[in-house]
């Protein structure tokens, strides 16, 4: 490690909270890190206001030929800012198989679901109509499937009878934010890693991932 704050590009596609709680845990010395990108497949994402103009990127498909040009264009941008780190944090749009193994080991997603349950969209709704009663959140390194990559550390809720899927997910979201802000602390710290497709910390392989406790510590 070099010493300085690690850097984290920030993918994004809406309304950014998660990238919030990533800001306020770097201004309260909580994270030893700096953002040195947010990018967006939406350019009018409320996300981006949260950064300063310079530190904004954002690309609309529909001006790009394709898949393969959009994640160019995009793994070009981030890669000009150097980041150690590349979050997904509420990114909605897929992203191609290149754009993954270019940055293979340091990219991260967080997934409103208690992975391998519910990729993709609608976690909440599957939950509920499962009849499961708990549901959570995950963070996973990203590889070329969707939400499978290696499993790093989950939160966990309750589900409670009576629940609709917009009350769960407002129940989860600040569990969210604790869990994401917690694995980015393992991450600057240099105590997380993937190899072979699994998540390590500490040089140890994880056999399930971590759990997130009810101060925001990450338990084994
Ligand atoms: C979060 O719930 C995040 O887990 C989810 O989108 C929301 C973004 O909220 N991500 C996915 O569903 C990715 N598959 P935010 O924009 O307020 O951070």
């Amino acid at each position: 490690m070099s010493g300085k704050p690690d850097r984290l590009a920030v993918l994004v596609s809406g309304r950014g909270s998660n990238l919030q709680a990533l800001l306020d845990a770097i201004a309260g010395q909580r994270l030893d890190a700096g953002i040195v990108g947010v990018f967006s497949n939406q350019p009018a994402a409320d996300a981006l206001e949260r950064v300063a103009p310079p530190l904004r990127w954002s690309l609309d498909a529909k001006q790009c030929s394709g898949r393969a040009e959009f994640d160019q264009r995009m793994a070009d941008a981030i890669a000009e800012r150097r980041p150690d780190w590349i979050v997904c944090a509420g990114y909605m749009r897929i992203l191609g198989d290149d754009f993954v193994r270019r940055f293979a080991g340091r990219m991260l997603n967080i997934h409103p679901s208690l992975l391998p349950k519910y990729p993709g969209l609608h976690t909440h709704v599957h939950a509920i109509e499962a009849g499961d009663t708990e549901h959570g959140a995950s963070v996973h390194f990203v590889n070329e499937h969707l939400d499978a990559g290696a499993l790093i550390a989950q939160a966990v809720i309750p589900i409670i009878p009576g629940d609709t899927p917009d009350a769960l997910a407002a129940r989860l979201l600040p569990r969210e934010h604790r869990l994401l802000t917690a694995v980015m602390r393992l991450a600057v710290a240099g105590r997380l890693a993937e190899r072979n497709g699994k998540a390590e910390i500490d040089g140890h392989c994880l056999l399930q991932p971590l759990r997130l406790d009810c101060d925001g510590s990450l338990m084994p």
